[in-house]
């Protein structure tokens, strides 16, 4: 949906730094250590599966499946370029990748299942790979709540043209939501929901995240007539103008860390 680029590995690179803390936490509070055999699905240009390989050592292995070329040979430049031998990059489709059976401690995705037409087959085909006691963690949209403040019509314009737009291609901006049900059909076990709602003022990363995702792909979401060219001018002028407010916020789309126990 969001396509291949120079921007959007530009803006992948900056989503790793803002976001980087979250998953930390996430990894803390699951344990993840020293030897641990992980699998990260929609790896992108390895902005996770990297610092995991740092955590596991060389006595654990990530597994990053990434389907679109130019990423998966931008993480493996990355990997021979820093001489990290512990990450290995499928590329291709996570539904081709053949998932050895009771192997991993970790099965991780960020921001990958929201594109994905048939959640519950990827998941089923998956789950399997876990070892017993293993975890299946992934963050994602629970998107409602994004929003700017000083609110403006063309703010929630293009928050819903957005949001039509994973509809439009398969995905679901809610996704985050279906997956404990999900999760429980599949024999998972303690499953677990952790919100993260932050907001961010226009000096902040934060902000220039949201900037760069919605003035990023404003004309792809034209050209997919989910916005309109009127909506997407005014958004552009209204955006900076509130900018100069004092109070002025973005509110982020609210995400869920999605944890269960094989
Ligand atoms: C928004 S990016 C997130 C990348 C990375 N997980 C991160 O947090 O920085 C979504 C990634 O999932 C990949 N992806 C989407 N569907 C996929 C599929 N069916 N198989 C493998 N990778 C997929 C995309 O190519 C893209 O690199």
């Amino acid at each position: 949906m969001l396509g291949a680029s120079q921007y959007e590995i530009d803006r992948l690179v900056f989503q790793g730094e803002v976001w980087r803390s979250m998953t930390d936490g996430l990894f803390e509070k699951l344990g993840v250590k020293s030897g641990w055999k992980c699998l990260d699905v929609g790896a992108g240009i390895g902005t996770v599966a990297l610092p995991l390989a740092e955590r596991v050592g060389n006595e654990g292995e990530v597994t990053a499946v990434e389907a679109i070329p130019l990423y998966a040979a931008t993480l493996r430049e990355e990997l021979a370029r820093k001489n990290i031998e512990n990450v290995r990059v499928f590329e291709g489709d996570l539904r081709r990748f053949k998932v050895p059976r009771g192997a991993y401690d970790l099965i991780f995705a960020r921001w990958v299942f929201s594109f994905l037409p048939d959640v519950e087959r990827c998941l089923r085909h998956l789950v399997p790979g876990l070892k017993p006691g293993g975890a299946l963690a992934i963050e994602d949209y629970h998107h409602l709540g994004c929003a700017y403040y000083p609110n403006r019509p063309s703010f929630d314009a293009v928050i819903e043209g957005a949001r039509r737009w994973y509809g439009k291609t398969g995905g679901n901006y809610r996704v985050a939501g279906e997956l404990p049900a999900i999760y429980y059909k599949l024999g998972l076990k303690d499953v677990e929901v952790v919100p993260h709602l932050r907001v961010g003022r226009p000096d902040s990363a934060l902000w220039k995240w949201g900037e760069l995702f919605f003035l990023g792909h404003l004309q792809t979401m034209i050209r997919e007539r989910v916005v309109t060219l009127d909506e997407a001018k005014r958004f552009k002028r209204d955006l900076q103008a509130i900018k100069k407010i004092r109070g002025a916020m973005f509110v982020v789309p609210v995400i869920f860390d999605v944890i269960g126990r094989r």
